[in-house]
C-alpha cells in the first residue's frame, strides 16, 4: 500500500447525531415542545407509534457517549442543539439547565480531544412558535437570530465549527409539502418557495452573528441535501447529464441543490425560478440576499444516494432504475458509493467551498448476536466503499476536509421511528444499554491507519476486540 491512498493528516473523522433522534428529557420541566413532540402524538404518523420522549437517553449519558467515542477514535463530533431546550417558547427566557447540558457536553467533548462540530438547526422548531406561523412567517429569522445569539454567546469561547441549517429539502419538502414529518402540513409550492426564502434569510442572519460575535474565530458551513446523478460511463456526455442531475432544477426544485444552495453562495435564485420568485415573493425580494448571502467557509454535504444518469436523446439527463435485486439498505436506499465521488466534485465545482461529508451512513438489521457481539459487516462495507469512492474525489483534485458518518447511535428515526439502526453503536432502547457494533470497531483501525486500511478487504477477524 502507497501512502498516497492515506487521507491527509489532518481530515476530520467523525460521526453524527441530532438533538431531537437521541436526546430524550422531553419534560416540560427539562425543555419546551417541538413540533416533534406534538406531530408523534397524531396516530398513524409514526412507524409503530413511536416517539422521541426518551430515545437514546443522550442527556442523561452523554459522558459515557464521550467514552464511546474516544473509543472509536473520533476526531470531531457533529450534534445538534434543541432550539426548545434553550429557549422553552422559542424567543424571551433562557432555559439555563437546557443551555448548561450542552456547555457540559461540550466541556466533555474537548476534555477527550474531540472537536465539537454545532448544528443549530435539525428540525425540533418550537411549538411556541409554529403556532405563530413557524417559518412562514416573516419573523422566524428574527427568532432564529435571537437563539442564535444565546448559543454562540454561551458556546462561542469553545465552538469553532457551526452549522445554521440541516437540510432544508426534508424541513420544508417532506415536512411542510409531502406531511410525513413535523409538523405535517402540507403546503403548496409555492408556500414552500416562500418558507424557503425566510429560512435562507434566517440562515444568513444566524450566519452573521455566528461571524461577528463568536469569540473563538469561526467556521461556518450549513449542511443541505440534494438529488446527486451517478455518471453511468465515464463519457463526457453521461459526466455531463449526472452534473445536470446534480445543479439542475429538474422537475421539483423543492430537491435541488441550486434552489438552496445559490442563493446562500451565489446570493442569486437559480435563472428559471427568478420570474416564479418576482411573483410569489414580496417586491423587494432581491435585496434580502444581502443578508442571504454571507461568507461561508465550508460546504456540508449529507449524501446517502444518487441516481445513475446517463445523456438522453435530447442531452437532458436520463435516470436510469435500479436493476433487480440492486443492494439496498433496510431503509431500501440504493447503495451507490460512486455518489460521494460524483456529488463532491459537482458541488465543489459549483460553489468552490472544501467539502466536508456530513452524513452518510446505511441502516441494517443489526441485534446482538450469541456471543454479545453486534455483526454488521453490510455496514463495514458501506464505509468502506464510500471512503474509497471519496479518496478518488480527493485524488481528483476535490478539496475534501472531513467525512462524518450518520450516525453515532442507534435513533429515532423520524418518521420510521425506532425501525432503522444507522448506528456504529448498537441501542437497546429497552434497557439503554450500548453495544460497539463491528463497524465501530472497523471504523477506528480506518481513523488509526488515516484511511489507509480501507484498501484491504475488510477482516472479520481484524474487528473482534
Ligand atoms: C438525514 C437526516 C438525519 C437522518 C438521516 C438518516 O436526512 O438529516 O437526521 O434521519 O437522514
Amino acid at each position: 500500500m502507497s501512502h498516497n491512498r492515506k487521507f491527509p493528516s489532518d481530515f476530520v473523522w467523525g460521526a453524527a447525531t441530532s438533538s431531537y433522534q437521541i436526546e430524550g428529557a422531553a419534560e416540560p420541566s427539562q425543555r419546551g415542545l417541538c413540533i416533534w413532540d406534538e406531530f408523534c402524538q397524531q396516530q398513524g404518523k409514526i412507524r409503530g407509534g413511536d416517539t422521541g420522549r426518551v430515545a437514546s437517553e443522550h442527556v442523561d449519558r452523554y459522558v459515557e457517549d464521550v467514552q464511546l467515542m474516544k473509543q472509536i477514535g473520533l476526531k470531531a463530533y457533529r450534534f445538534s442543539v434543541c432550539w426548545p431546550r434553550v429557549l422553552p417558547d422559542g424567543v424571551g427566557k433562557i432555559n439555563a439547565t437546557g443551555l448548561g447540558f450542552y456547555d457540559r457536553l461540550v466541556d466533555e467533548l474537548l476534555k477527550n480531544d474531540i472537536e465539537p462540530w454545532l448544528t443549530l438547526y435539525h428540525w425540533d422548531f418550537p411549538v411556541s412558535l409554529h403556532r405563530k406561523g413557524g417559518w412562514l412567517n416573516p419573523e422566524s429569522s428574527d427568532w432564529f437570530a435571537e437563539y442564535t445569539q444565546v448559543v454562540v454567546d454561551k458556546l462561542s469561547d469553545r465552538v469553532s465549527h457551526w452549522f445554521t441549517l440541516n437540510e432544508p429539502q426534508v424541513f420544508i419538502g417532506i415536512a411542510h409539502g409531502l406531511g410525513e414529518h413535523a409538523p405535517g402540513t402540507k403546503l403548496s409550492l409555492d408556500d414552500q418557495l416562500r418558507m424557503n426564502h425566510n429560512v435562507l434569510i434566517a440562515h444568513g442572519k444566524s450566519a452573521k452573528i455566528i461571524r461577528t460575535q463568536a469569540k473563538k474565530e469561526p467556521l461556518i458551513g450549513w449542511a443541505p441535501v440534494g438529488v446527486c446523478g451517478i455518471p453511468a460511463t465515464e463519457s463526457i456526455e453521461d459526466i455531463d447529464a449526472a452534473r445536470q442531475r446534480t445543479i439542475g432544477i429538474g422537475d421539483d426544485p423543492i430537491w435541488s441543490n441550486t434552489l438552496y444552495n445559490d442563493p446562500v453562495f451565489f446570493g442569486t435564485y437559480p435563472e428559471q425560478l427568478e420570474s416564479k420568485m418576482d411573483k410569489i415573493l414580496h417586491p423587494n425580494w432581491r435585496q434580502d440576499m444581502e443578508t442571504i448571502c454571507q461568507p461561508i467557509d465550508f460546504f456540508g454535504v449529507n449524501i446517502y444516494r444518487g441516481d445513475l444518469v446517463r445523456a438522453g436523446k435530447d442531452g437532458k439527463p436520463d435516470i436510469i432504475p435500479p436493476g433487480v435485486g440492486t443492494p439496498r439498505s433496510d431503509f431500501g436506499w440504493e447503495i451507490t458509493p460512486d455518489v460521494l465521488r460524483w456529488g463532491s466534485q459537482f458541488l465543489f465545482e459549483r460553489y468552490q467551498k472544501p467539502i466536508v461529508i456530513t452524513e452518510n451512513g446505511m441502516s441494517n438489521a443489526d441485534w446482538v448476536d450469541l456471543s454479545g457481539q453486534v455483526q454488521d459487516p453490510q455496514r463495514i462495507d458501506y464505509i468502506a466503499r464510500h471512503l474509497r469512492a471519496l479518496h478518488q474525489a480527493m485524488e481528483d483534485g476535490i478539496p475534501v476536509h472531513g467525512y462524518f458518518h450518520w450516525s453515532l447511535l442507534d435513533n429515532f428515526e423520524w418518521a420510521e421511528g425506532y425501525h432503522q439502526r444507522f448506528g456504529l453503536i448498537y441501542v437497546d432502547f429497552v434497557t439503554q444499554e450500548r453495544t460497539l457494533k463491528s463497524s465501530a470497531k472497523y471504523y477506528r483501525q480506518v481513523i488509526d491507519s488515516c484511511g489507509e486500511s480501507i484498501w484491504a478487504a475488510p477482516n472479520r477477524n481484524a474487528t473482534k476486540e
